[in-house]
């Protein structure tokens, strides 16, 4: 088994050489972290004369190695990127798929240089450009049209990495006693947190969206579209990360988006935005995409996958309040 390590460029370069990404003449000239993950081990290489992103998924979340997760996760991301390559309309968004190993579970993909992700949201300082969320959008109107079901077959299925996503959004979060002491984020968090806990009426509701996400649908989904998704590139706004990906409903990817303009709390006026811009806004079943908008605000205000959020307990708990109102709303 080959094990990504930023401490060993020689193994690593002799490792490239095998699989033939990189050339008998190159060498590794450095390696580095090229922005903050939570899921992977990924590392920036340089050979002096260009450079490459390496991505490696192990049995564990990296940033919580106590949390089992499917190793063979960056293969499904992989096949993600294969699909896509075939319309220029999501591809254009992407970094280009350079190899996978199976064995190994390592992808090679190309580097979009050394941006920011958008996880700079989250100060409350910083605010998306009516066209950084056009961007934004296109890319899903792209991704969800492009490529669409009329079967439901097991195409990236993606079911193990799923039901992960799905006890951490769906169910660990509202559980009371899940272990995780809120209080360590924040001083009364957990004391605010607790009559969500305890709403029998919104957790039922939670439990059917829960359903809902691991059923299969008609439309790819990026799976995980929130801002540390999005890079901040000189060519304008690139998507990465898709290993969330699966056919499913696509309120949940636009959900997912909308969440994440509340818990930075961009201006209203982005909100129209989305429903200018997606293609199919109309054809949306609205009281499923206020669930999942909900779900997602809640579940990274009281749940384990916490955000740099810059809010006291009382914006806390306006946000909660708004979510559970979506969530419960006919
Ligand atoms: N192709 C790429 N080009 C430039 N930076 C990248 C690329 N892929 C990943 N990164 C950087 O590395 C970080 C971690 O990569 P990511 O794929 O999000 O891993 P994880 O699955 O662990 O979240 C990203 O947030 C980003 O900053
Ligand atoms: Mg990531």
């Amino acid at each position: 088994m080959f094990i990504l390590n930023a401490n060993e460029p020689n193994e690593l370069a002799n490792y490239l050489q095998e699989h033939q990404w990189l050339g008998l003449d190159e060498t590794v000239v450095s390696l580095s972290k090229p922005g903050e993950g939570n899921m992977n081990y990924v590392l920036r290489v340089d050979t002096g004369k260009r450079t490459f992103i390496v991505k490696q998924s192990r049995g564990y979340v990296e940033k919580y190695p106590q949390v089992v997760a499917p190793e063979k996760r960056v293969v499904t991301e992989s096949a993600f990127y294969e699909k896509i390559a075939t319309k220029i309309n999501v591809q254009k968004y992407m970094p280009r798929l350079i190899g996978i190993d199976v064995e190994n579970n390592v992808m090679v993909i190309e580097d979009l240089g050394n941006s920011n992700d958008f996880t700079t949201l989250y100060d409350l300082y910083h605010f998306l450009e009516a066209d950084e969320l056009k961007e934004l959008v296109n890319y899903l109107n792209g991704l969800h049209h492009s490529f669409q079901k009329t079967i439901l077959d097991d195409e990236l299925a993606n079911l193990e990495l799923r039901k992960l996503n799905h006890e951490h959004i769906f169910h660990y979060p509202f559980m009371e006693a899940n272990g995780f002491d809120l209080n360590s984020v924040q001083d009364g968090l957990q004391e605010l947190a607790l009559p969500y806990k305890k709403d029998a009426t919104l957790k039922k509701q939670i439990t059917l969206l829960g359903s809902l996400y691991m059923s299969k649908g008609k439309y790819l989904l990026h799976g995980d579209y929130y801002p540390g998704s999005w890079l901040k590139t000189s060519d304008g706004i690139k998507i990465i990360d898709p290993e969330f990906c699966y056919y499913g409903s696509r309120e949940f990817d636009l959900g997912v988006l909308i969440a994440h303009l509340y818990l930075t709390q961009q201006d209203e006026n982005l909100l129209s935005i989305v429903v200018t811009e997606y293609d199919s806004y109309t054809d949306l079943n609205l009281e499923i995409l206020n669930g999942f908008i909900g779900v997602e605000i809640m579940r990274r205000l009281i749940g384990l996958a916490q955000l740099p959020l810059q809010m006291d307990l009382k914006q806390k708990k306006e946000l909660l309040d708004f979510a559970r109102t979506l969530i419960l709303k006919k």
